[in-house]
């Protein structure tokens, strides 16, 4: 990754984007929503190891959440606690996450926390559930290739929290992942399935048809109502599946990042997974 020239990092890049300003990002959740999406901004950065940095990024946010409100957006915001402090220090973190929720309070907006790598993983659900205990309106992510992931729904359901559901995007040991892709799907659904019993709010975050049709029987069999579950994906990844769950009346959230930081957001996701690569190259060779 070194060696590749950041134009062409860029080109890889751009369907997967929003821009580099919140104005990029506006524009890309209004044509969304013309398409009958909503819509999770994200600022990006992630691993920010200067206190003052993540308050700025908290700013940032802030103005995110602002400029939703006058733009009357159906957006909501996704933050990565390693860009508010958490490696830095878990309070300050927490600190940060509790003023950008306060403003959400005060917006009726919602905060989701995504999750990153499995380093992080009990600090940012020990954090999640102190917030959980103070706000409504904030959501946390779990992975379903972590094999603690049900337990975690164990600790969570209780506390009616408001749960992501995606496979994970981080290279983990098979210590505490699992690796066989059938195992991932088959521990996603439980997942799904747990969380709706339980009553709990869940975000279906996935492009793969077998899980989005697995849901889809499952919600419709169980006559959940689009109140209890939604789907999220990618900017830019299966727009026809996505077009597909729209028009079968389901509610669908895409995840749009924007900011300067892409260069290494975008380095970063090539490195973890080796497989976004062949279909960023897919796209480029398929590209008119
Ligand atoms: P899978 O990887 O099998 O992909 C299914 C199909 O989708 C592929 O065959 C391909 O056609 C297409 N596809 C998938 N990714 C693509 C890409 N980048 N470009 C082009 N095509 C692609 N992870 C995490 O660890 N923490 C988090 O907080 C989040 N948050 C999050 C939010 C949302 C809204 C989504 C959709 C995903 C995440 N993820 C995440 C990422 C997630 O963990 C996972 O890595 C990706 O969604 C890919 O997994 P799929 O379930 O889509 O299956």
């Amino acid at each position: 990754m070194p060696v590749v020239p950041k134009f062409l990092v860029g080109h890889f890049a751009r369907p997967y984007i929003a821009g580099e300003t919140l104005d990029d990002a506006v524009a890309k959740v209004e044509a969304l929503t013309a398409g009958g999406c909503i819509a999770t901004i994200d600022v990006l950065g992630e691993e920010v190891m200067d206190r003052e940095e993540t308050i700025s990024i908290t700013s940032q946010y802030i103005e995110v959440l602002d400029r939703i409100e006058l733009e009357r957006l159906d957006s909501n915001i996704s933050v990565k606690p390693t860009a508010l402090g958490l490696e830095i220090d878990p309070e300050l973190c927490e600190a940060n996450l509790r003023r950008l929720l306060a403003r959400a309070s005060e917006l009726n907006n919602f905060v989701r926390i995504d999750m990153e790598d499995s380093s992080t993983t009990t600090a940012t659900l020990d954090i999640y559930c102190r917030l959980r205990n103070d706000f409504d309106n904030v959501g946390v992510v779990l992975q379903s290739y972590m094999i603690r992931s049900l337990d975690d729904i164990g600790s969570l359901t209780p506390l009616g929290a408001n749960v992501r559901v995606c496979k994970g995007i981080y290279v983990e040991p098979e210590e505490i992942a699992y690796q066989d892709r059938q195992k991932i799907r088959d521990n996603f659904m439980e997942m799904v399935e747990a969380l709706l019993t339980a009553k709990c709010h869940v975000g279906i975050a996935t492009h793969d048809r077998q899980l989005v049709e697995r849901s889809i029987d499952y919600v419709e069999r169980l006559s959940f109502t689009t109140d209890a579950y939604e789907f999220q994906m990618l900017l830019g990844v299966e727009a026809n599946l996505c077009r597909e769950i729209v028009a079968a009346g389901h509610r669908m959230r895409i995840y749009v990042p924007f900011g300067e930081q892409w260069y290494a957001y975008s380095t970063r996701r090539l490195k973890e997974n080796p497989a976004i690569a062949g279909h960023v190259l897919k796209n480029i060779f398929s590209a008119k």
